[in-house]
């Protein structure tokens, strides 16, 4: 199959690490144009000249509302429309109910769930003009059991998973596709600090690279677009050595 992006343009955010990263990367390599958001600025540049021409760097708070519309307004002006917005952006907090501050779900909240969903809002005309697809990248906690100290964080991503299954059936009619990809354990700077965190051993040949995930969304951006890959769980071969 010919996996090239050309002329297409994709937003990417948590563009600055870990799998949002090594989508940008992957997606630059189809020969897309990318737009590589996230609050550090320096760290996107860098991604941006490594790239190539095609890469910008756009900062943004996604929890901060009017560097939403501006992000918004400037990928108006900067390009002619979009075919792509990838969500990669987040962060996690652990902490059992009892004793976890109500201000760490509400900080998972506004990064997680409502800042994708407001971008998304914007971006959507912008997508539908030309049939476009969105990606959420999620996580295999939404069909997880043992969540025990990550309640609040697994439910923003059962939220945003919904948010992406309610928007399909609105948006399909109109081309556009929305996936939803569900990686486990990657290894990423989120684990790195996970792992500090409880003293337990980082391994990362055991967990996903974020390569494989980026591989995954270019699968289901490429794919014929009589189809539209809607739940895709990626899982690491090795588990956790004890
Ligand atoms: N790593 C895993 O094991 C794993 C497993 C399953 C699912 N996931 C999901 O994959 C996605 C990416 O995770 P990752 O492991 O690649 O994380 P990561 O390495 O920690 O990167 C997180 C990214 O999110 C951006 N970000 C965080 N808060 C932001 C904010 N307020 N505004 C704008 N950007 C913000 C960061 O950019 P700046 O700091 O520059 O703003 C960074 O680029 C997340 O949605 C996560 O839930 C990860």
């Amino acid at each position: 199959m010919l996996r090239t992006l050309e002329n297409a343009t994709a937003l990417v955010t948590g563009a600055s690490s870990g799998i949002g990263r090594a989508t940008a990367s992957i997606l630059s390599r189809s020969k897309a144009r990318v737009a590589l958001v996230g609050r550090r600025q320096s760290v996107l540049e860098e991604l941006a000249t490594e790239c190539g021409s095609l890469a910008s760097a756009y900062s943004c708070d996604m929890t901060d509302d009017a560097q939403l519309e501006r992000l918004a307004a400037r990928i108006q002006t900067d390009f002619s429309g979009i075919d792509i917005l990838i969500h990669s952006s987040g962060i996690i907090k652990l902490g059992k109910t009892e004793t976890a501050p109500v201000a760490d779900l509400d900080a998972q909240y506004a990064a997680n769930v409502r800042g994708p969903y407001i971008l998304t809002k914007y971006l959507l005309p912008l997508l539908r003009a030309v049939s476009g697809q969105i990606v959420f990248v999620n996580s295999s906690i939404t069909r997880a059991n043992n969540t025990a100290g990550r309640g609040s964080y697994a439910a923003t991503q059962q939220a945003v998973h919904s948010i992406a299954n309610a928007l399909r059936d609105e948006v399909n009619e109109a081309g556009v596709r929305v996936t939803t990809i569900f990686p486990g354990t990657t290894a990423t700077q989120r684990q790195i600090d996970l792992h500090e965190m409880s003293g337990k051993r980082y391994d990362p040949d055991r967990m996903l690279q974020p390569e494989d995930v980026a591989e995954a969304v270019l699968f289901a951006l490429t794919i014929g677009r009589t189809a539209e890959i809607t739940d895709l769980y990626l899982r690491p071969m090795l588990k956790p050595l004890v």
